[in-house]
Formats: structure tokens, sequence, C-alpha cells
């Protein structure tokens, strides 16, 4: 039998789930046209959404906060996503923390958890330094899923006709991602550790599609 609070991330998945659906869906056609090119519709949202609880839950335990509240606040985090447009995109958090209020009293959470949890929506797209511990796993476990394989896909696919563009792209790239490397701005050791290993991924690959490209020339006898 399921446990209360398995029924209650059941509940708030389904809800999630459907809404980045359904929102999705009310996007003109152009707007799907425009996000489908950055691989990134209600399919992609949902399972960015996934791996983001992963993560959390991962940060949740290492850092001895509160796993269910995090899982909880990662599965809503990007409820708001296709409700706002690309100018505004950072109010995606607020408005999804406002959308996720009625649900999670819905679901029997207490006021003090539905601000936490609330809090820790609104703020996962803020740069400046969240308060609370919850706010940060959040935005840590965002972070390290926006550097994973699937972004390294992301990264080549639109330039993939193109060798010579792609090759100059992601040799600039290579810079960026040591510099934040170098800089690893995520809040907790654990996302530090994990964003850590995202970005160690990407260098060596990119490194070595460079290294291919230089390859790809008549060798010298
Ligand atoms: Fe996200």
């Amino acid at each position: 039998m399921k446990t209360q609070n398995e029924n209650r991330l059941q509940e708030i998945s389904k809800f999630v789930q459907a809404y980045l659906k359904e929102s999705y869906q009310n996007r003109s056609q152009e707007d799907k046209a425009n996000l489908e090119r950055f691989l990134s519709n209600a399919n992609y949202r949902w399972n960015h959404t996934l791996r983001v609880a992963q993560f959390g839950k991962v940060i949740a335990e290492n850092e001895s906060a509160d796993v269910e509240l995090i899982v909880v606040a990662c599965l809503l985090h990007d409820l708001a996503w296709f409700d706002t447009n690309a100018k505004n995109s950072r109010e995606h958090g607020r408005i999804g923390a406002e959308k996720a209020r009625p649900i999670l009293e819905s679901q029997g959470y207490d006021h003090a958890q539905v601000e936490i949890i609330c809090y820790a929506i609104a703020a996962h797209v803020d740069e400046d330094n969240p308060e609370t511990l919850e706010a940060k796993i959040l935005s840590d476990a965002d972070n390290v899923d926006r550097f994973g394989p699937y972004r390294i896909l992301q990264w080549c696919f639109s330039d993939i006709e193109d060798y010579d563009k792609l090759a100059a792209k992601l040799s600039e790239r290579i810079h960026r991602l040591e510099y934040y490397r170098e800089q690893n701005p995520l809040f907790t050791p654990t996302g530090q550790q994990l964003f850590a290993e995202q970005l160690n991924l990407q260098i060596r690959f990119f490194s070595e599609f460079v290294g291919e490209k230089e390859l790809s020339v008549m060798p010298r006898i």
C-alpha cells in the first residue's frame, strides 16, 4: 500500500504533467515551432522536471534537508514555464509559486511547508542569493540538469549541418565551461560536485569533438 507521502507526490506529478501539456498546447503555432527548435516542449520540460527532482533528492539527502519538501518543490518548479514568453521568462518562478499554492494546500501541506516550497519555486530563477536551504537546493538541482548530456546534444543540434561553424562554436564554449568550472557558482557542496561532473563531461566531449575536426585533414607524409 502506498504511503500518504507517495500518494501526494503522485497527485502533484499528475497535476504538473497535465498542466505543462495544456499550457504548451495553448501557445501559438509560431511559439511552438520556436520552442521545438530549441528542443523545448512539454515532454522535454516534464523529463527535465523529473531529473531535477532526482538531483534535488540526492542533494537534500547529502545536505540534511527535508527530502519530501525538496522533491515537491522540484516537481513544481517549472510549472509556469509555458505561461510566460521569452521576454519575461524569469517570471515563471513567481507565477509557478502562485499556481502551486492551492495544490499544495489541497494535498495537506501545512502553512510553513507551503511557504518553504513556494519561496523556493519563486526564487529559483533569480541569480542573487536565495535565502533558504531549500531554495538553494532547488536552484542547484536545476542548474545541474541544465548542463547534462541532453544539453550537449542541444548545443550540437542547431549547427549540425555546418561542421566548421559547429567546431568553432564548441571551441568557444569550452572556455566558458572552464570558467564555470573554476567559479563553480552553485550553492551547496553536493550541488557543486554534481555540477563539476556535468562540466567535466561537456568539456571532455566538446574537446574530443574539436580534436576530431582537427583530424579531418589530409595526413602529411
Ligand atoms: Fe528548470
